[in-house]
């Protein structure tokens, strides 16, 4: 028997390793799957409403690492997880997405040769200043299973030098969520509980540090979404990293009523809110790609995007940050002006399947 951990730590993983838990359940009789919560998200709305709506089995470990610096969350993380990896022996650790919980775990694996398989590996924006950019690079270093989600991360992989037998195309898990699902996403009252006609309001998110770490960056986003809030109804669910930043603002004061705030929402009422707006205008990274499965137009408002596909063949339009070009863009989409997408390569709710498949073959015990 083969001993699996799987370590999130964040929105976006656990909604990235819940179809591979599912996945592993069959192989019951070759791996024994626990699961590490490093804590990094811990509010209610970021965290426990995720585990129960995608039917997530409770932690096995929780490390209650949240606050401080980049060094200081990593570290924190390492430590105790240094502690877990020693006492469990694992043969290997999952790893999915870029966060910092993503890096600081294949660290400490690595540091004790416990192999690593990264999930979402080989997504690259080139943008060191972006802290997951880092992440993603020192993780794919140290990682033995590249499970990549779309074509250019192979190309990256391979510019990258990464010998071919370690990289495996397998597709996204974001995706698979989505697909399994659906029917629950589709049940969701949130557009009646907020008041919302489908196809009648624009839906936003804003998270990235680029964009709501600096006040007078944030002030103008907010003074752009006033303005946008005159044509249409804005619905913005709230990361706590720009509610905190935006609290302490002059402009928080002066909100179009038009411009609905919300906590962040639950898997299901928000990817509801995405498949029936107008538009989505965003800094995610998850929410690009869903947008391009769900075939909504979206609009990204960074200078990059580590998921090119979504441009390329997806509804995803990269306007950068220039907050006119982002009004004339949204403007247009508002009047039909909406660009045709397809799916990228095995987005079709099958990844987990593949990725546990490799790993039944190459490391599987019966
Ligand atoms: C992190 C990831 C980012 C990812 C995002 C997903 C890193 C470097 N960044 O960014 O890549 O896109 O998660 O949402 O790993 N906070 C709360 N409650 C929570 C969670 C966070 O109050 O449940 C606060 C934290 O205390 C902190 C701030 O929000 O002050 C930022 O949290 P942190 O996890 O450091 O980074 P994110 O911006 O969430
Ligand atoms: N999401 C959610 N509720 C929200 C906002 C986002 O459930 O209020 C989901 C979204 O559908 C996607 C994931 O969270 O699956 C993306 O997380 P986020 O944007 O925080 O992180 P990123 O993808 O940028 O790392």
């Amino acid at each position: 028997m083969k001993k699996i951990i799987s370590v999130v730590g964040t929105r976006p993983n656990f909604i990235k390793i819940a179809p591979i838990i599912r996945a592993l359940e069959p192989y019951k009789s070759q791996f024994t799957h626990r699961l590490c919560h490093t804590g990094q998200h811990f509010d209610e709305k970021m965290s426990t409403i995720f585990f129960d709506e995608l039917e997530m089995p409770k932690p096995d470990f929780y490390l209650g690492i949240n606050q401080g610096s980049h060094a200081v969350q990593t570290a924190g993380i390492m430590v105790e997880f240094e502690k877990v990896l020693m006492n469990e022996k694992p043969d290997l650790v999952i790893v999915p997405g870029d966060v910092n919980s993503t890096m600081a775990c294949s660290l400490a694996a690595a540091k004790l040769s416990v192999k690593i398989a990264h999930v979402e590996s080989g997504l690259r924006s080139f943008d060191r200043d972006m802290p997951e950019e880092v992440n993603r690079i020192i993780t794919d270093v140290l990682s033995d299973y590249l499970f990549v989600t779309e074509e250019s991360g192979l190309t990256n992989l391979k510019n990258e030098g990464v010998k071919q037998e370690k990289i495996f195309f397998t597709g996204n898990t974001m995706i698979d969520s989505l697909v399994y699902f659906q029917e629950k996403i589709n049940c969701s009252s949130a557009l009646e509980s907020l008041k919302l006609e489908e196809g009648n309001y624009i839906l936003v998110t804003f998270h990235r540090p680029s964009n709501v770490d600096n006040d007078a960056g944030l002030t103008e986003i907010i003074s752009f979404l006033n303005e946008l809030a005159m044509f249409k109804k804005v619905v913005f669910p709230i990361h706590p990293r720009t509610k905190s930043n935006l609290q302490k603002l002059p402009v928080a004061n002066n909100l179009n009523p038009n411009l609905v705030l919300l906590n962040p929402l639950g898997y299901f009422d928000f990817l509801k809110l995405v498949k029936n707006a107008i538009v989505v205008i965003t800094d995610s990274g998850g929410i690009q790609e869903e947008t391009t499965f769900l075939g909504v137009p979206c609009v990204t408002v960074r200078n990059n995007t580590e998921r090119p596909s979504t441009v390329d063949v997806g509804t995803n339009i990269l306007t950068g940050t220039n907050l006119a070009i982002v009004t004339s863009t949204v403007h247009n989409i508002m009047q039909g002006d909406k660009k045709a997408g397809r799916l990228p390569e095995k987005w079709d709710g099958h990844a987990a399947e593949r990725i546990v498949s490799v790993l039944s073959n190459n490391i599987g015990s019966r």
